[in-house]
């Protein structure tokens, strides 16, 4: 059995606005909604759950009643942080077994595509979590703070060894349940990467990389959501369809 768990819970302070950025409107219908139909289209998926800011739920079960009502077997608040949030859709799947999967995705990559979900779902035969990422098309570099509190340049890492991870992230339920266990025992935990866990708490769990997609971006600041629209149209259209009547198109923002 494969749950997609669409996370939701973020507030997007980097986008700024009065809602959260998975509200905003992108070709005519919410960013979630594009990631919700995704998944609700793709035949390796049996069920989708969607984990909400608290304060929205009521907007995200609208948008999963007129998205795919017979896929979406749940609508749930998310946590604080995206690590709660995580720990929230595992929660809700504890009933499950094992050797079923999961796959934790943000809402905020309305244009995950459904060769992604694909690949995703297909190397999970072979390992137990499994991440998409994209090649580093700039040098990433580290760097730390000098003595007077200046950014310094601290290690190059070669940029053939380094991705870009996007989502979604597949994991065998009782490797990620197992890791999450003993993430939040420790103090502090603050993961942006459901990967990231496992190889931290289960090292000898198998976390494999396939391809992403350049277009899978997270919309994240300003001017993403027309960077999306235009992602879209070069693409050849949404999954989730044509926009709505009376819902507008984003309109550019200041
Ligand atoms: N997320 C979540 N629960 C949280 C925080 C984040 O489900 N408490 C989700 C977001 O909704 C998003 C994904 O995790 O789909 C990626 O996070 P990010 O881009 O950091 O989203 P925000 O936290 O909303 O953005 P910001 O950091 O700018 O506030």
């Amino acid at each position: 059995h494969v749950t997609a768990a669409v996370l939701a819970g973020g507030v997007g302070a980097r986008m700024g606005g009065g809602s959260p950025k998975q509200l905003l409107p992108l070709a005519g219908r919410p960013v979630l909604e594009h990631a919700l139909a995704a998944f609700c289209a793709a035949p390796e998926v049996d069920d989708v759950i969607v984990l909400m800011v608290p304060e929205h739920l009521d907007e995200a079960r609208e948008i999963a009643d007129r998205t795919c009502p017979d896929r979406v077997s749940a609508v749930l608040p998310g946590g604080a942080d995206r690590t709660a949030t995580s720990a929230a859709a595992l929660r809700a799947l504890e009933h499950r077994g094992d050797d079923d999967l999961v796959l934790l995705h943000d809402a905020a990559r309305p244009l995950v595509t459904p060769e992604v979900i694909g690949r995703c779902v297909g190397a999970l035969a072979e390992a137990d979590a499994v991440g998409v990422a994209v090649p580093a098309g700039d040098t990433v570099v580290e760097i730390a703070p000098d003595s007077g509190g200046a950014e310094v340049l601290r290690n190059v890492p070669p940029r053939a060894s380094l991705r870009r991870m996007q989502t979604p992230q597949g994991f065998r339920l009782g490797v990620v349940r197992e890791a999450y266990r003993r993430a939040l025992a420790a103090p502090g935990l603050a993961a942006t990467d459901d990967c990231g866990v496992v190889l931290d708490y289960l090292p000898d769990a198998q976390v494999r990389i396939v391809p992403g997609d350049e277009s899978n971006i997270k919309v994240t600041n300003p001017g993403d959501v027309e960077i999306a629209e235009t992602l879209m149209r070069v693409r050849g259209g949404p999954v989730a369809g044509p926009p709505r009547d009376g819902e507008r198109h984003q309109e550019a923002r200041g």
